[in-house]
């Protein structure tokens, strides 16, 4: 059948589509600057008649009413990366969170140990030949609509078109729904004086012809804020954001020293603003392929020169990360972190990086710890940890022992709490007893 009668006979209104969804299934959110906003709102309509119906995603934008307290019994969010506004719901006991390496999430779906039923997502327009595309998000829900059941998309005339396994045919789909909105944006925050130094001290371990990867944060677009006078740098990330075009047009980020995808920005999603997804449109530069690829430790190795750049909330003095909670708290999840920290050590000339202001909470909390808060998940373990860098220096810890791990991060954490971290670490006997001298 002509793709266009095929594409036609899918179309329906939102409630239509999510007729679909029945009691007891599973239902995937494409997230980030494609979650679907109309089939959202429509599920939530239908959130009475439905019972024990689980929502996976990651970070999306925007409401989650299925978390409201009123839904309780209807439905129930698993978050794999948690977003502010999920966050709540998950500390109230209404939501449950799943730590996880990213590039591990799309083989829950196949393994048996997450099977999803249904995938909610948002596409562009068919190409010429009936292709939708991913546009502005690729992460894990290629593969989940490959696996689901009944796949629901909207076909947006905002999303943009992009290169790449970003494609799927409309016949892929069980119901389309025709939309027209300005996806959502995340717009870049400005940085600090703070982030600004921090930016410095990470450029200072990046040389001419490296590949980057960037985290998630404030941090690593004041990173890019600080890499104007190098040449031929590349990227291959899970994500990025708006920072990437202005060392396009530079002509810094080049990638034509890349040793995988050369010439290629490889990534997943973006999370940027309406700028970024004009430029991003049917632009080959950029190549987007499904986590399970970007994120994989043994591709993201074959890189020369990998730098890895991610951020953290707290590390204790003997190295070991903490990304994901406050304590207890789950705060946002493991994202690609580990995945690019394995990857770059493993790298020819690699650099695995975790930056962070050295202080929370307006300088009143050090971030570099003695110990990890009650309850606080390691997302970085004390073995893969390479590199910590505040606004006060850089402290490499790789091979280190406890003593000079501590010695190494005291100097990097804020002047008035070294003392206090100091007196621990020897109280702790990180630091080991001194050989006594003997006077003669
Ligand atoms: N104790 C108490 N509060 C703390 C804290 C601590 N040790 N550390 C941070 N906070 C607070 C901050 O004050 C801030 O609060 P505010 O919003 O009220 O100002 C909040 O927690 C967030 O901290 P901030 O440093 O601004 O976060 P960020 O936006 O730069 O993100 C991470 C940092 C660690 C949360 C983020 O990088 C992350 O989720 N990383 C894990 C996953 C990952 O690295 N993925 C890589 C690719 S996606």
């Amino acid at each position: 059948m002509n793709w266009e009668l095929e594409y036609r006979s899918r179309c329906m209104d939102a409630a239509e589509a999510l007729k679909l969804v029945r009691s007891g299934e599973r239902v995937w959110i494409h997230s980030g600057c494609a979650t679907p906003r109309v089939l959202i709102d429509a599920l939530v309509a239908r959130g009475h008649e439905l019972n024990d119906v689980e929502i996976v995603h990651m970070k999306t934008l925007g409401l989650t009413a299925y978390t409201d307290p009123e839904f309780e019994g209807h439905f129930r969010h698993r978050g794999l990366f948690l977003g502010d506004n999920v966050r709540t719901a998950v500390a109230e006991g209404r939501a449950d969170y799943t730590p996880i390496l990213l590039s591990e999430i799309e083989a829950l779906f196949t393994s048996g140990n997450l099977p999803l039923d249904v995938v909610l997502m948002q596409v562009s327009r068919p190409d010429a030949h009936g292709y939708v595309s991913l546009g502005t998000t690729v992460d894990c829900t290629l593969t989940a609509a490959r696996s689901a059941r009944v796949v629901i998309a909207e076909v947006n005339d905002r999303m943009p078109r992009t290169h790449g396994e970003t494609n799927l045919h409309v016949n892929h789909f069980t119901a389309l729904v025709e939309t027209s909105y300005q996806p959502y944006e995340m717009l870049p925050l400005p940085y600090t004086e703070i982030h600004r130094k921090i930016a410095e001290n990470v450029a200072s371990l990046i040389t001419d012809g490296a590949t980057l990867q960037l985290g998630i944060g404030q941090i690593p677009d004041a990173v890019l804020g600080c890499l104007g006078d190098r040449r031929d740098l590349g990227i291959h990330t899970e994500m990025c954001s708006d920072g990437v075009i202005d060392l396009i047009e530079s002509g810094v980020l080049t990638g034509e020293r890349k040793t995988v995808h050369r010439g290629k920005i490889l990534l997943s999603f973006v999370l940027g603003s309406k700028k970024l997804f004009d430029y991003i449109h049917e632009n080959p530069s950029f190549e987007f392929r499904p986590i399970k690829y970007t994120n994989d430790p043994f591709v993201i190795a074959r890189n020369d020169n990998m730098v890895a750049i991610n951020s953290a909330l707290q590390v204790d003095l003997t190295g070991q990360v903490c990304s994901d909670s406050i304590g207890t708290r789950p705060f946002s999840g493991f994202g690609g972190q580990l995945d690019f920290m394995r990857g770059a050590a493993r790298s020819k000339g690699g650099i695995p990086v975790i930056a962070l202001p050295s202080t929370a909470k307006n300088g009143t909390i050090s971030r570099i710890a003695c110990m990890l808060e009650p309850g606080a998940g390691v997302v970085t373990s004390r073995a893969d940890v390479h590199y910590v860098v505040t606004e006060h220096g850089v402290a490499y810890l790789h091979g280190k022992t406890l003593r000079e791990r501590a010695e190494a991060l005291i100097a990097v954490a804020e002047p008035c709490f070294r003392q206090e971290l100091q007196d621990f670490a020897e109280r702790s006997n990180y630091m080991g007893k001194r050989p006594s001298v003997v006077c003669v």
